[in-house]
């Protein structure tokens, strides 16, 4: 019989009559089923380690929007977490960590503790797998090694990411060792995804944009072509989702160098042109702007139409050009679900 998941089928190079979508995101703050969970949970961190909750939540928008794939519930700050770092979720502030700045204090940092923190997440894939219907795709995730490492240079999220581009470029060496260690934990974390059930894998590149032409090679690209090999060693049948984001026309090489199945369009992106340069490379996943999506109505309705006519002609999954915001009213995903389901 052949395999009947429909977003499996997009990463694999089929042109669908209904393109297949889920949103990033999905799961989260816009949904109240979601707030009541969180405050029952504690703190978002609770939420993440709990596995019978983080289960759920990644269930809840399924259950009532339909989307072809879930999409795991947890953080891309999970394993910077697992490999030493402080890390703390502070309201209206977002992500707080202990900041590495040099090659010395990478010796604070180590792979030994990764998979007892972040076992709780494999038993959520598990959980999930176990429960969502066998036409639907599960989604593992992680951050590139590129996004993870500013947010641990940083401290925390940051406007200009000077401390990052200036490590980099002051001693590629010292820091490209942090990339190093970054590769090697989510190349570990993923596989162990894969173990538990994860269908597909997306790997979140949320700053590649902000690299130059030659760091974008170095710490965008070649990281990235470096998990997606040893992971294809092991499973070669798991395809692989690259989302660099803003990476505007550098999107063309990184298709062709990585060796990921599709790449997430970020809401940026000319959608011709990625149509006539990247689509005959990799599957594309994307773009509606999540502001359209919180502003709701023809104007939305319109540009999913625009999107699926220039896109749905070639290998293609609909999404957003990013997450979903908290303040979305629930009824513009529902209108938005409503046609992507035909
Ligand atoms: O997409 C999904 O539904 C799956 C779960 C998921 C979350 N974060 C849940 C979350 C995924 C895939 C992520 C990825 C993630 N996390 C990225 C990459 C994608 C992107 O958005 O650019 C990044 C940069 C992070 C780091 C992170 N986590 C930040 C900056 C924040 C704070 C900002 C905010 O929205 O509050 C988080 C917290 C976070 N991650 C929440 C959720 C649902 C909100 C936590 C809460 O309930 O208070």
């Amino acid at each position: 019989m052949s395999d009947m998941k429909s977003v499996l089928r997009a990463l694999n190079g089929e042109t669908l009559e209904r393109p297949p979508f889920w949103f990033m995101r999905q799961a989260g703050r816009y949904l109240s089923e979601y707030r009541a969970l969180r405050s029952d949970a504690g703190s978002f961190l609770d939420l993440c380690y709990n596995s019978d909750l983080a289960a759920e939540v990644t269930l809840q928008p399924i259950d009532r929007f339909g989307m072809d794939a879930a999409i795991l519930f947890a953080d891309i700050l999970l394993i910077p977490q697992g490999l030493g770092c402080q890390l703390d979720y502070r309201e209206g502030e977002g992500p707080v960590l202990s900041p590495i700045r040099s090659a010395e204090e990478l010796s604070k940092l180590s792979l030994s503790g990764l998979h007892d923190q972040v076992g709780p997440v494999y038993e959520t894939v598990r959980k999930v797998r176990a429960s969502l219907s066998d036409d639907k795709t599960l989604i593992g995730f992680a951050g590139s090694p590129w996004t993870v490492a500013t947010y641990i240079v940083e401290g925390g999220g940051s406007t200009d990411h000077a401390n990052t581009r200036r490590w980099a470029y002051v001693d590629p060496v010292g820091f490209g060792k942090l990339i190093d260690l970054l590769i090697e934990a989510t190349v570990q974390y993923l596989g162990e995804q894969i173990k538990a059930g994860a269908d597909a894998l997306q790997l979140f590149d949320t700053w590649a944009g902000i690299l130059s032409e030659t760091g974008f090679q170095k710490w965008c690209v070649e990281p990235t072509a470096r998990i997606v090999a040893a992971l294809k060693q092991d499973y070669p049948d798991i395809p692989i989702i690259g989302f660099p984001r803003a990476a505007g026309p550098r999107l063309a090489g990184y298709a062709e160098k990585t060796g990921v199945a599709a790449v997430g369009l970020d809401y940026s992106m000319p959608l011709e042109w990625a149509r006539d340069h990247v689509q005959e490379k990799v599957t594309l996943q994307g773009n509606l702007d999540p502001l359209l999506l919180l502003a709701g109505g023809d104007a939305m309705l319109k540009e999913a139409e625009r999107i699926l006519k220039i896109l749905g002609q070639g290998p293609f999954i609909f999404n957003l050009g990013h997450g979903i915001v908290p303040q979305t009213p629930v009824e513009h995903v529902r209108a938005l679900a409503d046609l992507l389901r035909g």
